[in-house]
């Protein structure tokens, strides 16, 4: 216990310290700050750190979500540590991960749940205490829910209409079947983490926690909210369960029989599950990333002990392995005269109707595929279409497929999925959200404003009222 809170105290300035062992490798920056203020401080490694690399791939890892379990924290760093003395040591596996890829390392996304949990110390430690922020907010219940808009999407008119009173009936009794948008308050903690993921184009990403064995992916919201244990797969089951599989496997026990449990049992599932499978909840991180972005994440159950004692703390086997998971194809969309095109989207028959991905600033994409043959679609608004028939044999880990696009004159298109309030994260303060947005609301002389809160614009471009109850605290 002391040596766990030595950790506390010092866990930036031994990332800063690690970060200063290998400047040419490695940088710290901040995402934000917990409730408390303090700094929620990613490491990161490239061979150019701070910036990104044409079609270098952008990988985030993710610790201590939950303020209790600190296993991942721990792992996360010592994993920091790692990568930086390999490197310097000439590990060349190592050397070419960091050469080819970029990572990104949270050790603590919940500093202050964490602070509390371990100064009861590993004894005193409840399954659920300790668990929330300092707002006793649950951070993996704390995002946005976007998937009731992916499950409705698919349905006829009759049923979205049912739908839209639905959300309008949710946010005004709290009792209807579909749960909640977006939650009453984000906390800065989670609103941190959602920047950060708009901002950079990861494309995998693993959040450690514990109190299981088990590794499960999206989706966590079971398709019918009303049923708690529901198979509810993405359309990219077969990536999801390639990146579970590779952690699970490379693992020392997670998909063995033997292996104590702590409640379930996943050894005969491999050590793998869908999260709705296993249990469904809403506003999840994992479930946002997929519906909000290009990134992958799994959420890594380490184990039954949520606290463990130093001694109990095992290797990192699985997370060094993790790093090499992206497998697929990746390239650029250009136009005609070699520019990169920005937010075209790439799909893929089968898959992408339901979920596309998007190039980045440069035009660069990724696209996580198993081996067989695709048909992929290169599309932006402006341009044509072009679609390619591809053949990505087994022993190719990442094969490299490009788009020229040509120029048309522009359609206006309606994206339901679009949520361009989304963009305005930027001027969104998580720490007085509530009093800033009321005073927004009404100017001095009780008149109404036009500049509204982020959210405000996705409930208009539902045709419904927003809900206004949501500004005053
Ligand atoms: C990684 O990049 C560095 C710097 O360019 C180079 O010196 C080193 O040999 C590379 N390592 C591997 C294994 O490619
Ligand atoms: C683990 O146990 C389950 C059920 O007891 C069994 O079906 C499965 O084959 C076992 N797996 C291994 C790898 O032994
Ligand atoms: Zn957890």
């Amino acid at each position: 216990m002391q040596v766990i809170l030595t950790v506390v105290k010092i866990l930036n300035s031994i990332l800063k310290k690690t970060a200063a062992k290998c400047p040419h490798i490695s940088q710290t920056y901040s995402i934000g700050r917990s409730v408390e203020g303090k700094d929620l401080l990613v490491i990161e490694f490239s061979d150019n750190p701070g910036q990104h690399d044409l079609l270098e791939p952008e990988i985030k890892l993710i610790g201590n979500m939950h303020g209790n379990e600190v296993l991942g924290r721990q792992l996360l760093i010592y994993l920091a540590q790692y990568l930086c003395s390999e490197y310097l040591l000439g590990n060349e596996r190592i050397q070419t991960i960091i050469n080819t890829t970029r990572i990104h390392i949270l050790p603590s996304m919940n500093p202050d749940g964490y602070e509390i949990a371990a100064s009861e110390g590993h004894e005193y430690n409840g399954w659920t205490s300790d668990r929330a922020n300092a707002q006793n907010l649950d951070l993996n219940r704390n995002f946005p829910d976007l998937i009731s808009i992916f499950y409705n999407r698919r349905q006829e008119s009759i049923e979205k209409l049912l739908h839209l009173l639905e959300i309008f009936c949710t946010f005004i009794t709290h009792n209807c079947m579909l749960t909640h948008f977006f939650p009453q308050v984000v906390a800065p903690e989670t609103y941190a983490v959602m920047k950060w993921i708009r901002s950079n184009p990861f494309i995998i990403s693993a959040s450690l926690h514990g109190g299981e064995l088990v590794i499960s992916y999206p989706f966590d919201l079971s398709r019918r909210p009303q049923e708690e244990r529901m198979y509810s797969p993405t359309p990219d089951e077969q990536s999801f369960r390639q990146l579970a599989r590779t952690y699970a496997d490379a693992h020392p026990t997670m998909s063995n029989n033997d292996t104590e449990r702590c409640g379930a049992s996943f050894a005969n599932k491999g050590g793998i599950t869908n999260g709705a499978q296993w249990y469904s909840f809403a506003g999840g991180m994992s479930d946002f990333n997929y519906l909000h972005s290009n990134c992958y994440e799994i959420t890594v159950e380490l184990g039954c002990d949520k606290f463990p004692s130093e001694e109990d703390t095992f290797l990192y086997s699985g997370l060094s392995n993790y790093l090499q998971v992206h497998r697929g194809i990746k390239g650029i969309v250009k136009d005609e005269h070699e520019n990169g095109i920005k937010e075209a989207t790439i799909s893929v028959r089968g898959i992408g109707m339901r979920h596309d991905i998007t190039t980045a600033e440069d035009g660069d994409y990724w696209r996580l595929l198993n081996p067989g043959v695709h048909i992929v679609t290169a599309a932006a608004s402006g341009y044509s279409k072009v679609s390619k028939r591809i053949n990505l044999p087994r022993n190719i880990q990442v094969g490299r497929v490009d788009f020229v696009l040509k120029k048309v004159p522009r359609e206006p298109s309606l994206d339901y999925f679009n949520i361009p309030e989304l963009d305005n994260y930027e001027r969104f303060d998580p720490f007085n959200q509530f009093e800033q947005n009321s005073r927004r609301e009404l100017g001095e002389n009780g008149e109404e404003r036009t500049e509204k809160p982020w959210w405000w614009a996705y409930f208009s471009q539902l045709g419904i009222s927003a809900p206004t109850w949501l500004l005053k605290n």
